[in-house]
């Protein structure tokens, strides 16, 4: 098949007899239904079900591929030469040494053995949390998702819905009428949670404070930590067997080698946050009754495919608002940052965090579980494509000195005590042993670059 461009394209999940490419930014795709040739060169109504196409496992030089789509066909087609991705065999699938041929990807498309699963997420208003309910939605259609909010429901669907747009699958927008419910409570006020009743089967805690200031410590703590044990305690009310709580890679510290996925030691904490999560961890490592895994993200950043990271200021989209606030005060010269030339910043795309989160719920694996990139970025260079997006002078690197940059540095400190060094690495084993092992994209200068122009454009 050919891509819009004229290149030679490989194009996967056509081999479903259901599948129906619907993206309209590739026009020339558009519509073709059981038409496609599945990448060994079999008609597509011939072939048994959708499969997975690794990108550049197969595609060879020359070649595009673009991803896969599920069998309801929500999944966003690109082209990958786009975004490419590390291949397979050198990133993750690698260290587990599983061909992807050995673990097809698998879609919803019927009740899985044991029937629908009630499920209740927390934090469905924020960034992680909306992203595994569409990703429950997409790849669980029986499935039910019970979303704990603070406001009103109006403000869930429409933050959904933009979601949903903004990652290229609007079609999962027809479920949230049957399958979205919602509970207004708050996760600090055990008796608000107390009106809670009936049985939920999974438990998702994604609701949190990303605050790092020592001022905001006491309602981080009670957020992060009083948060997640009343919620735990609601599980076990509930009757969940499967609790899973979002934390963070950053418990685990930095001390050089690539941190393990156990338990964090408390006095690994650079700031109330962390703090906040570890203690929470703790308590969900000591829940009686739900089974439970914590899952561990880097920082999460926008879709691998649209770059779109709706309603986030957290973490990367932090530094770039810092940065974006000192060039809209036009003072001239370049930046002197700093960020050290050995420093690495972990980032991992909003979707293939929730594709992950998911996997590891389908796979009824517990424990803990580091989401995190395998090839981290160089701070610097994440910090060079900011600017690039903004279009200020290339920043130098070394210790401030100038009032402006020693201002930026106080304003970044939170960020830096978290990237400023080498260690940024994190194991995969456990998580490898359980995803799907299709690759993760790269995360590099360009895609960075990128990923910031988003931001600023919808910040306008
Ligand atoms: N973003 C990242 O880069 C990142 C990386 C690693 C780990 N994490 C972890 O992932 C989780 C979600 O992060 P996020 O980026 O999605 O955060 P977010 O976009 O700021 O969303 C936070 C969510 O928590 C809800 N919430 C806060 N306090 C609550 C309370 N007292 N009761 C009920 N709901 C409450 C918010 O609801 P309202 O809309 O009502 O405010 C919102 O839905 C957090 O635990 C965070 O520590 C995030």
């Amino acid at each position: 098949m050919r891509d819009p461009a004229g290149a030679t394209v490989l194009v996967g999940g056509l081999t479903g007899g259901k599948v129906i490419i619907r993206h309209r930014l590739i026009p020339e795709l558009v519509g073709r239904r059981r038409k496609g040739v599945c990448p060994r060169g079999v008609p597509a109504d011939r072939a048994a079900r959708p499969r997975v196409v690794p990108n550049r496992a197969r595609a060879g030089p020359g070649l595009h591929s673009y991803g896969w789509s599920t069998a309801r066909g929500h999944r966003a087609l690109l082209p990958s030469s786009a975004l490419p991705t590390i291949p397979v065999g050198t990133g993750r699938a690698g260290a587990t040494g599983r061909r992807p041929a050995e673990r097809p990807y698998t879609t919803g498309g019927r009740p899985r053995v044991g029937g629908v699963t009630k499920h209740l997420v927390t934090g469905a208003t924020g960034f992680l949390g909306s992203a595994i309910v569409l990703e429950l939605l997409d790849r669980h259609p029986y499935d039910t998702v019970t979303c704990l909010i603070r406001g009103s429901a109006e403000g869930l669907t429409t933050h959904l819905w933009n979601c949903a747009a903004a990652y290229g699958r609007a079609g999962l927008g027809e479920h949230f009428a049957s399958r979205v419910a919602t509970i207004t409570a708050d996760v600090t006020d055990p008796r608000s949670l107390e009106r809670i009743t009936g049985r939920f089967d999974a438990v998702w805690h994604s609701a949190g404070s990303l605050r790092w200031d020592e001022q905001a410590r006491e309602q981080t703590t009670a957020v992060n930590l009083g948060g997640t044990a009343n919620m735990v305690a609601l599980a076990r009310r509930c009757q969940a067997q499967d609790f899973t709580y979002l934390s963070t890679a950053y418990v685990a510290g930095s001390t050089g080698r690539p941190a393990p996925e156990v338990p964090a030691a408390a006095q690994a904490a650079r700031s109330p946050y962390e703090a906040s999560k570890i203690g929470a961890e703790a308590v969900v490592l000591a829940a009686e009754g739900p089974r439970c895994r914590i899952l561990r993200p880097s920082i999460v950043v926008g879709h691998s495919l649209t770059q779109a990271a709706p309603g986030t200021r957290a973490g990367f989209y932090g530094v770039v608002e810092i940065l974006r606030r000192t060039a809209r005060r036009g003072d001239p010269g370049p930046a002197l940052l700093d960020f050290r030339d050995d420093a690495v910043t972990n980032m991992v795309p909003i979707d293939t965090v929730a594709r992950e989160a998911v996997d590891l719920h389908q796979a009824k694996a517990f424990g803990i579980f580091h989401l995190t990139h395998p090839e981290p970025i160089g701070s610097q260079d994440a910090v060079l494509a900011i600017a690039e997006a903004l279009g200020l002078p290339e920043p130098a690197f070394g210790t401030p000195t100038r009032p402006r940059d020693l201002a930026m540095r106080r304003y970044l400190d939170p960020f830096l005590r978290m990237v400023n060094h080498g260690g940024n690495r994190f194991e995969r084993r456990n998580t490898d042993q359980h995803v799907q092992p299709i690759g993760h994209p790269v995360l590099g200068r360009r895609q960075a670059r990128e990923l910031a122009a988003w931001y600023l454009a919808q910040a306008g």
